[in-house]
């Protein structure tokens, strides 16, 4: 009998397994490609994993639901860019604000992206991305109120979100233990508190506190800024020690800065580039 050379026996060997493969699943169309990949052939990679990204959309105009329901928004539209930048899916899931860091570590949310204020305090927690926003602390007051600077709040009752940076600062002015510090499941809901008269004053998020007062006209709010707050940024959370999600979104997001992508989602909602600096009260408009 003539021994089989090295060659011919993994052709022979290939076939059979290829019949093997038709004969197993029956199906001619999976089993071809393997035919004319080299015997050492890797095998393909699987299925991309979704990432599942938790956010709270509640927070105009970063992360909000529109009409049909769709969550929509200038965070969405950056991980959207980034996801396909980087070649991953993304599904957002709408997770309250006030069990979305929960959600992180229980496995529940892959990542989170939510206008999140990267702090050496939640740092110990989870993991950040580099910024992808600048924001600041912002009082909104009704129009008649004598309210000029944060210190005046001191007295006031004052409405924030439930475990946010507002929520923290006004805490820290008010005193731990002060029931005049009115916490609300979200921004929106301390805003439209403020607009009945429950709460003096709310201290949030620039953007969104500049967003509600230009698209609620009849509410008769203003604005008031205070040096006393520091510069905040906004970053992607993952699980702690997620290294290989983190670099993905630390890349892709460097490369939709580079490419313009990111200054034209900007644009988008702010109208201007981000060099601009403070978000625009002109825009916010949906
Ligand atoms: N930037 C603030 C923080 O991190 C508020 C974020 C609230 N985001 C939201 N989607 N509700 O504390």
């Amino acid at each position: 009998m003539k021994l089989l050379s090295t060659r011919a026996f993994l052709k022979t060997a290939g076939l059979i397994t290829v019949g093997l493969v038709i004969a197993a699943c029956g199906k001619k169309e999976e089993a071809a490609p393997a035919a004319q990949a080299p015997a050492s052939a890797p095998p393909p990679p699987p299925p991309a994993k979704v990432v599942v990204v938790g956010t709270d959309a509640a927070y105009a105009p970063f992360e909000l639901q529109n009409e049909k329901g769709e969550i929509v928004g200038l965070t969405i539209d950056v991980v959207n860019a980034i996801a396909k930048k980087a070649g991953f899916e993304v599904k957002f899931v709408n997770t309250p604000w006030e069990g979305i860091f929960n959600s992180l570590q229980q496995g529940d949310r892959d990542m989170l992206a939510s206008s999140i204020t990267i702090t050496d305090e939640r740092k110990q927690t989870m993991d950040f991305t580099n910024p992808y926003f600048d924001a600041f602390q912002l009082i909104a007051v009704k129009e008649n109120s004598k309210v000029a600077k944060f210190d005046d709040l001191k007295k006031l009752k004052v409405g924030v979100q439930t475990g946010t940076t507002g929520d923290e600062v006004v805490t820290k002015l008010l005193g731990k233990n002060s029931t005049n510090v009115k916490r609300f499941e979200s921004t929106p809901l301390a805003l439209k508190e403020l607009e009945s008269g429950g709460v003096d004053a709310v201290v949030a998020d620039n953007g969104v506190v500049i967003n509600y007062v230009t698209n609620n006209p009849a509410a008769k709010f203003k604005t008031v800024s205070d040096k006393a707050f520091v510069p905040e940024q906004y970053g992607f959370a993952v699980k702690k020690g997620n290294t290989e999600l983190l670099e993905k979104l630390n890349k892709g997001l460097a490369e939709i800065k580079a490419d313009g992508t990111y200054d034209q989602i900007y644009a988008k909602y702010f109208g201007a580039a981000p060099a601009a600096a403070a978000p625009a009260a002109s825009a916010a408009s949906k």
